[in-house]
């Protein structure tokens, strides 16, 4: 692996000053930086390849889509799919998680059941309640302990012969727990119920292997995978991406368009309705390039190291709130945490004044915030190329906030 010098060169942001101070950013689960070489694949797309895709028999059409086919099977073997034509090319994880969401609206039946967890993210909350509303399905939620754990005592209560769906995070957003998706998946299976995987905060840091898994549906999002924004990608098995509806109507996602009636492209294209995000599927090729170069293990176990070594850094603040799972081998590098008596906002506040980068507030997961009936957290989320020093200086800021504040 290169040393931390050399993976700190990749990313040119990290050369900024914010408020005159060298930025920190510990804002990687909102997204992650982006590598010289995925900014090298944008630029050169757009210079030498933008065309668009499946469309033109001229050369520059054939080079892109091939591109664009190639970063397709790409993430394919990234995420062990016995087929390409399982990967669906999506605007990120929240349009993956709308796709089956709608799909099963369709499907399901007045009296269905769907599980999700206390701990989803809002994409993966919201989605299910539209789709209950429009199928008279009914939600159900896993409960979790004051360290967001799930109760699957209580998981295993709620799964029924109705239950049609199981949708739930792989790591926390929020808390950076790490779920014990292997065993919801074989208990959903049980019961013939399917299962989608939020792998947002998930794909970063782990190794999703779709096969092994043995998951149904799993959603991605390229900017957390130091890929761009706007682009990402939904698994499915053939067999279930077969039975759902299509989401969008467009070009590109039929066979035949007759007024009377259309059919339907093949797979993956009857879910890619439109011109798609052509270039951002080619860099989320070149990301996924950066993250083998690296290593996701080596990835993996630096971010373990900081976690650990900022867990215990910040334990020693009197006053501090940790939440999330104690276990940290059971956890991603996310840290949430609030002073005691003080709004996160305003720590979040002056930690931008000495130039780091965190998330406060209810990060998309408004439910867990009622659990601890708190505002919000201040969230530090790490990244590859993050160092102990910046953690150094984090902490010294976080007492220096906590004195002004309180
Ligand atoms: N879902 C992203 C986050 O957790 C935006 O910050």
């Amino acid at each position: 692996m290169k040393t931390i010098s050399e993976i700190r060169a990749d990313f040119p942001i990290l050369n900024r000053t914010i408020h005159n101070r060298p930025l920190i950013y510990f804002d990687n689960g909102a997204t992650s930086q982006t590598p010289t070489s995925v900014i090298e694949t944008i630029v050169h797309y757009y210079t030498y390849q933008n065309a668009n895709i499946h469309r033109g028999v001229h050369t520059l059409s054939q080079e892109a889509t091939d591109a664009y086919e190639q970063a397709r099977q790409k993430l394919q073997r990234h995420f062990n799919a016995r087929k390409s034509s399982e990967i669906i090319f999506t605007a990120g994880t929240t349009h993956g998680i709308n796709l089956v969401a709608n799909g099963y609206a369709a499907l399901m039946k007045e009296g269905d059941e769907v599980i999700i967890s206390a701990s989803e993210h809002h994409s993966n909350i919201v989605p299910w309640q539209l789709a209950c509303e429009r199928s008279g399905a009914i939600l159900k939620v896993i409960p979790m302990n004051e360290q967001g754990i799930w109760d699957m005592q209580v998981y295993r209560e709620l799964l029924k012969e109705r239950t049609r769906v199981v949708c739930v995070q792989h790591v926390s957003n929020a808390l950076g727990n790490i779920h014990p998706i292997a065993e919801i998946i074989a208990q959903a299976h049980r019961v013939g119920a399917v299962v989608l995987v939020d792998g947002a905060q998930a794909a970063p840091h782990l190794q999703p292997d779709v096969q092994a898994l043995d998951v149904d549906f799993y959603a991605v999002s390229a900017h957390k995978m130091y890929g761009p924004t706007g682009v990402g990608i939904l698994y499915g098995k053939e067999e279930l991406l077969l039975q759902l509806p299509p989401y969008q109507g467009g070009g590109d996602m039929i066979k035949q368009v007759q007024f009377e009636k259309s059919t339907y492209a093949d797979l993956p294209y009857k879910f890619e309705a439109g011109t798609p995000n052509i270039c951002g599927g080619i860099a989320f090729g070149a990301a996924i390039d950066y993250i083998h170069s690296l290593g996701i293990e080596a990835i993996a176990a630096h971010e373990h190291q900081l976690l650990a070594y900022a867990i215990e850094k910040l334990q020693t603040i009197e006053g501090i709130i940790l939440y999330g799972n104690p276990n940290l081998t059971q956890r991603t590098a996310v840290i949430s945490f609030n002073l005691q008596g003080v709004h996160p906002y305003d720590v979040g506040v002056i930690l931008d004044q000495l130039g780091i980068a965190v998330r406060t507030g209810h990060h998309c997961a408004q439910p867990i915030m009622d659990f601890y009936q708190i505002p919000g957290t201040v969230r530090a989320s790490f990244a590859v190329y993050n160092t102990f020093e910046e953690i150094d200086t984090f902490v010294e800021a976080v007492k220096k906030a906590q004195s002004m504040l309180s």
